[in-house]
């Protein structure tokens, strides 16, 4: 099964601690990672260890960090092919742990390069894709053409609406499925999540992070409950959903089923430290 992620590619610099500090303090770490990250190279890598022949459309820096990364993908046999090497460095997020919980603040670099030009290059290979992923670490007018190219072409695209983007609700519709989290929707359309789901039915799927994923299947509001485990590291469990959800969704077409694998690949990651480190592969999964 063939998969395209189109979106961004960070280099995450870990600190953990066991609180978060107050502005304008300096306190100590207990620890600290340098890790492969962004939002597209983890679910690129999530798709890739879950078997699927995963293609990843995004730039890096000519730097020290953007060879990490590359390196990082060669390693977990993704296509890099489609990978723009640009002038600006490779994007960088900052990573804080402590309280069960994490702080990200992302510096964009090169990701802010994957312009509409990399989605002309590389048609052919989305339009041999049985799912094509995306999120908001890349600019909105990149988002916005590639979802009319889906569209255009048939092509099933998910947008997980993370970081919340600005944009028109008739975007939004034309997507097959949008991932956003309880936050994201409410930002998005500026109504209750319950209200989102029953007028999107089968198209939004709402992570609701402990408590599981909420749908609506046109009759009524479906909850798909997520899976009990001790949680490390939150970071990148979206990730890991988004990507196995797809694999799982292109592989069989059923919505519940594809919903209850992604959560069951999300808690894996969650007991390990780091975004990728702890994505499940296929073999831990059935
Ligand atoms: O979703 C987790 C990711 O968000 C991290 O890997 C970090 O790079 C930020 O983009």
């Amino acid at each position: 099964m063939k998969v395209v992620v189109v979106g961004s590619i960070n280099l995450d610099l870990v600190v953990q601690a066991d609180r978060f500090p107050k502005i304008g303090e300096t306190m100590f770490g207990t620890d600290s990672k340098m890790l492969p990250g962004g939002k597209g190279a983890n679910q690129a890598v999530a798709a890739a260890r879950l078997g699927a022949d995963v293609t990843m459309i995004g730039c890096v820096g000519e730097d020290a960090y953007g060879e990490i990364v590359l390196k990082n993908f060669q390693e977990n046999m993704l296509d890099t092919s489609c990978i723009k090497k640009v002038a600006e460095p490779t994007g960088v997020a900052y990573i804080t742990i402590a309280e069960n919980d994490n702080s990200i603040i992302l510096v964009q670099g090169a990701n802010a390069c994957v312009d509409r030009s990399l989605i002309d290059k590389y048609q052919a290979q989305i339009l041999a894709a049985d799912i094509v992923i995306t999120q908001c670490e890349i600019p909105i007018e990149t988002i916005r053409y590639l979802i009319d190219f889906c569209a255009e072409n048939d092509v099933h695209l998910i947008l997980n609406p993370a970081p919340t983007p600005e944009i028109a609700p008739e975007y939004l519709a034309k997507v097959t499925f949008l991932t956003p989290n309880e936050i994201e929707i409410n930002q998005l359309f500026q109504q209750d999540a319950q209200t989102v789901l029953r007028e999107h039915p089968n198209q939004i799927i709402m992570t609701y992070g402990a408590k599981g994923v909420r749908y609506h299947d046109r009759e009524k509001l479906m909850e798909v409950p997520s899976y009990k485990v001790p949680v490390i590291d939150t970071t990148g469990a979206g990730d890991t959903f988004n990507a196995a959800f797809a694999v799982a969704y292109a592989k069989d077409q059923e919505l519940e089923k594809a919903i209850t694998f992604a959560n069951l690949a999300a808690s894996k990651t969650v007991q390990g430290l780091g975004a990728q480190s702890a994505m499940p592969r296929i073999e831990e999964l059935v």
